[in-house]
């Protein structure tokens, strides 16, 4: 699975997006270890904090099927700048997807990141 071919799984995704409040669509395609796409869409609620973005329905959509490992991460939106997962989503994907790479394409411009870039110093403290 190339970068390219699960960016446009993630622009795919993101045709689902429930989002008649911000009108901000993102989509998501996570890549998992043993070759299979799960893919997320922004779902806003009238109760704004009720709301999930498009990294963490895929991640959650994934986890809740059994997967535990995961290769590839990309991240489009309808915004013509690229879209950096928010903070509680990097914190989603440290859990589970700390040596990952994250793809963010929009228009043009694409990049990759790793989760540690993108959030440092994370909280994974044993307890
Ligand atoms: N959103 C995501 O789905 N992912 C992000 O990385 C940033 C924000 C969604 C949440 C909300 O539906 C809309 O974008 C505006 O914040």
């Amino acid at each position: 699975m190339t970068n390219r071919e699960l960016v446009s799984l993630a622009e795919k995704a993101m045709e689902n997006a429930y989002a008649p409040y911000s009108l901000f669509k993102v989509g998501a395609a996570l890549l998992t270890s043993d070759g299979e796409v799960y893919t997320g869409c922004n779902i806003e609620n009238i109760s704004f904090g009720a709301t999930v973005c498009a990294e963490r329905c895929a991640v959650f959509k994934a986890v809740s099927e059994g997967k535990r490992s995961f290769l590839k991460l990309a991240i489009v939106s309808s915004s013509e700048d690229k879209t950096f997962p928010c903070g509680i989503c990097r914190q989603v994907l440290a859990e589970f997807m700390p040596d990952g790479e994250i793809i963010i394409k929009n228009g043009e411009q694409e990049e990759v990141y790793t989760v540690s870039e993108l959030l440092p110093h994370s909280f994974d403290n044993k307890f």
